[in-house]
């Protein structure tokens, strides 16, 4: 603001007005009664006033002045009292003290200078991770914390789990409904075509697996996939047909189990598997990655995960999948920033390290000690805790009936180990509500299937990518960017550069 603030009485002639203005360099003056605001004249009044004929020497500035007037305390943020300005069409206005006493007066362009704010800008405040902020409408599913329970496309996600295919659920995902007997069989046998590499694709796998890191296969299948679209030529979706679009998705989708076993084959020192036709998408995976038709029970827990692990609302990868979608970016490039979000430990990769966390106990008598010793020291228990559900996950529920009905004595123990967790969790963290979420008994699951570990989270990528792709492909038809704002909390620019030495 500027202080002192210049002001004049009510009785006071416009020219006497004027005269202020001028010695002090400003646009108008505030009109003072006992110290406090009675009213404004700007220059905007003075050319009014004497544009129309009238003699300044005699009109009071009383008879020209705008009033009542607003006025802005001293500690109202910055952006609050711009927001006040324009919404009032006031381009000055008084700045009061604690008694309502004029101390100054804020301008729109003092506002603008200090604050940095953009005049066509709203900025609302959101809470820290955009935690409950709502940035999107999507008919593709939804996730009700509060209640335990999500769905996709109005389906219970969980009671698809038990019912349906992976391949049901994909078209369910895709289409909007679920398929009948003619539109599965050909949905079955269009994804099945598209899950052949490209050769230039195929013909560098061996290479790069022999030269990847451990534990690095999403950035991998990343990596990967973008060559797959930089082969195929896809195009940003801006630039696409729905067909087209949808025909770039199934592609990724399809391809991702494909991609995935070739480069863990090849890792081990052994050659990719062809896909087989005659298994669904859950069997074909395991058969690609072990070369062994897998016991249908074994492959019925495995898509029962799959069909789980598809979608689960706004999560941080499918974020990131709509954010690369908005700016009209290719298919390609939404799933791969995707995939770079999953691999994160606090989002998709959890399962290995929940797996990890259950050996390193060892056994029943270590738990508790285990266990206090991390979460007093402030460690996040892996495959414990969610943004979201406030009750027991839904997808964790499910897992352990899977892992119940597979028996064996890793799933006795991660039981126990889930008991004592969610207790000492409710005694250390009261009121947090924190339970085993989808991650805990996946790990579980996924190991008496005969998944190797780093495989686990490559698994998730396997089913979240049809999720992604149907939000991608929602995305593509809104067409509008998602550019949010941040904060600068930084030193006052600008800053002179210094001379370069
Ligand atoms: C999933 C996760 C990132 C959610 O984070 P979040 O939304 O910030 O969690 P909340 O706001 O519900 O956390 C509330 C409190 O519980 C604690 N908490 C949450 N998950 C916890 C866990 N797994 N172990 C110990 N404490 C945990 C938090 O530290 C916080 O404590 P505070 O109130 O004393 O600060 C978090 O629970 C986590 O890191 N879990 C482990 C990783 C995992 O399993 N990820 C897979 C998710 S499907």
């Amino acid at each position: 603001m500027s202080s002192p603030a210049v002001t004049v009485s009510r009785d006071e002639t416009l020219s006497e007005a004027a005269r202020r203005m001028h010695g002090s360099h400003v646009g108008s003056v505030v009109v003072t009664v006992d110290g406090c605001a009675s009213g404004m004249v700007t220059e905007r009044d003075l050319l009014r006033a004497t544009a129309t004929g009238g003699d300044p020497t005699v009109i009071k500035v009383g008879e020209v002045m705008s009033s009542p007037v607003d006025t802005v305390t001293r500690h109202l943020p910055a952006r609050v009292a711009m927001l006040q300005m324009r919404e009032r069409g006031f381009r000055h206005v008084p700045v009061v003290d604690e008694l309502d006493h004029v101390i100054g007066v804020i301008s729109l362009r003092d506002l603008m200078r200090v604050a940095d704010i953009a005049l066509d800008t709203e900025i609302v405040e959101v809470p820290r991770g955009l935690k409950g902020v709502v940035v999107a409408e999507t008919e593709v599913g939804d996730v009700r914390g509060r209640e335990g329970f999500f769905h996709y496309r109005q389906y219970d996600a969980t009671e698809l789990a038990r019912k349906s295919t992976f391949e049901d659920v994909w078209f369910l995902m895709f289409e909007g409904r679920l398929p009948t007997a003619q539109e599965r069989a050909a949905f079955v046998a269009e994804a099945s075509l598209l899950r052949t590499l490209p050769s230039a694709v195929a013909a560098v796998l061996p290479m790069l697996a022999g030269a990847v890191a451990p534990d690095t296969s999403l950035a991998a299948l990343a990596g990967v996939l973008a060559m797959v679209g930089a082969v195929d030529g896809a195009r940003p979706v801006l630039d696409l047909t729905p067909a087209e679009r949808r025909r770039d998705a199934l592609r990724l989708c399809a391809l991702t189990p494909t991609v995935l076993c070739a480069l863990h084959r090849l890792k081990m020192g052994e050659a990719p598997l062809t896909p087989r036709p005659d298994l669904g998408h859950a069997a074909n995976y395991l058969w690609m990655l072990s070369g062994e038709v897998p016991d249908p029970e074994l492959a019925r827990a495995v898509e029962t995960y799959l069909i789980l692990t598809v979608d689960h609302g706004f999560n941080a990868s499918t974020f990131t999948s709509r954010v690369i979608t908005s700016t009209g970016a290719s298919v390609p490039a939404a799933v791969a920033g995707a995939l770079g979000a999953l691999s994160g430990p606090l989002h998709g990769g959890a399962p290995s390290r929940a797996l990890a966390a259950l050996d390193e106990i060892g056994s029943p008598d270590r738990i508790d000690e285990w266990v206090r010793e991390r979460i007093i020291s402030g460690e996040k228990l892996m495959g414990f805790g969610h943004a979201v559900y406030r009750t027991e996950d839904p997808r964790s529920a499910l897992l352990k009936e899977v892992a119940v009905s597979l028996g064996g004595p890793l799933v006795d123990f991660a039981q126990q180990v889930e008991q004592h967790v969610v207790a000492m969790l409710n005694e250390l963290k009261p009121g947090r509500k924190l339970y085993a979420n989808v991650e805990f008994y996946a790990g579980v699951v996924m190991d008496r299937c005969g998944l190797p570990r780093d495989m686990f989270t490559p698994t998730f990528a396997l089913s979240r990518v049809v999720g992604w792709c149907a939000n991608i492909l929602e995305q593509a038809v809104d067409g509008k960017i998602i550019r949010p704002s941040a904060r600068y909390v930084g030193p006052p620019p600008p800053q002179p550069i210094p001379p370069s030495t």
